[in-house]
């Protein structure tokens, strides 16, 4: 049987690191204190004006691949998750292998899952792996939710930030990933939504995010629990064979009651929501990198990455890292 394996991570984050005083001194109504207690948010990362979702994920691609020691031309699939594309078509993916100067004819496409999309885009990749007919996938979560923000509305503004982070997914005879989940549930499209598009040369509804963020939050605890449950029991494992639980890092009191219920010690979480607000797609491989980068996960370890997100989707994948 053909394995799906990580081998090797990057991301990348633009720009100078934005305090929450920084926003008060932009002239957001808010504070440190209540960002920081409310959130566990200190700084997000925003992308200039001259950056798209591309161009983040070709520096955290680029870093991915440095890694692992490959060349943009070992990949044969790209797969890009964002809810913040470059254009309406083509797809960021499309883009980005362009930048990647692997414009060859191996398939490349976008996955629209907002927050979980990261983990549907792995989740795809690992197919294709496994029915053996690609062999190296590059899946990039990256976004600019910067630029859907309404800065007057101070309840969503303070909490998202940008990035990007990426992974190579290789078919190996090592284990890799163990299980996967994905699931949606469409009739919650509005607690938490963009209800936006472009026609005949306008926009049309709102192009800001709107969130109901109480909603939102009992929601998020709820589904990461039961998705994480339902990988290790897919895998036949129990939560003490788990070395890290690595979530959406949207909050710090979501990750928290998170791994409350689920009995993990709050030790065993990756939590990089402080250095970055929540970047969405992003947010999982960013703090997978971060982890790897700074020591935290290593080889062989039991990992579970989860997310949750607009539409409301949800998801997670277990592996042996
Ligand atoms: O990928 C998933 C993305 N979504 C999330 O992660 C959001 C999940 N939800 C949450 O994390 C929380 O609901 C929030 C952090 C968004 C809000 O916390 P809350 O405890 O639910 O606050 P609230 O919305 O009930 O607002 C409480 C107060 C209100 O003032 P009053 O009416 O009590 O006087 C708000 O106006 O806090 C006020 N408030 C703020 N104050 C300072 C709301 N936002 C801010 C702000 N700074 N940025």
């Amino acid at each position: 049987m053909i394995n799906a394996r990580i081998v090797a991570t990057g991301s990348y984050l633009p720009g100078e690191p934005v305090s929450n005083d920084d926003l008060v001194a932009r002239g957001v109504d808010t504070s440190d204190a209540w960002i920081t207690e409310r959130t566990g948010i200190r700084f997000r990362h925003l992308t200039p004006a001259s950056q798209s979702a591309s161009d983040l994920a070709l520096n955290a691609s680029l870093a991915a691949l440095e890694a692992g020691g490959l060349r943009p031309a070992d990949v044969d699939l790209v797969i890009v998750a964002t809810s913040t594309p470059d254009y309406i078509f083509p797809s960021t993916a499309a883009l980005l292998q362009a930048k990647l100067g692997i414009a060859n004819g191996s398939a490349a496409f976008d996955v629209q899952a907002v927050c979980s999309g990261f983990i549907y885009g792995l989740t795809i990749a690992e197919k294709f792996i496994r029915s053996g007919s690609h062999k190296r996938a590059l899946v990039v979560g990256a976004e600019v939710f910067s630029r859907i923000l309404d800065w007057t509305d101070r309840g969503t503004c303070v909490l998202f930030g940008d990035g990007a982070g990426a992974v190579v997914l290789e078919a190996s005879d090592t284990p890799g990933i163990l299980a996967s989940a994905l699931h949606a549930d469409g009739s919650y499209h509005g607690i938490l939504s963009v209800a936006g598009g472009i026609a005949s040369g306008q926009v049309t509804g709102d192009p800001f995010l709107r969130m109901d963020g109480q909603a939102v939050f009992k929601f998020a605890v709820k589904v990461l629990g039961e998705v994480a449950n339902e990988v290790l029991d897919a895998a036949k494992l129990q939560i003490a064979d788990l070395d890290w639980l690595i979530p959406h890092q949207a909050n710090a009191r979501i990750l928290q009651a998170t791994a409350k219920r689920l009995g993990v010690s709050p030790d065993k979480v990756i939590m990089t929501v402080d250095r970055h607000g929540n970047t969405s797609a992003a947010s999982i491989p960013l703090a997978l990198d971060l982890a790897v980068r700074d020591g935290r996960v290593q080889r062989g370890q039991r990992v579970i990455l989860e997310g949750v997100g607009g539409g409301f989707t949800w998801g997670a994948v277990l592996l042996q890292f």
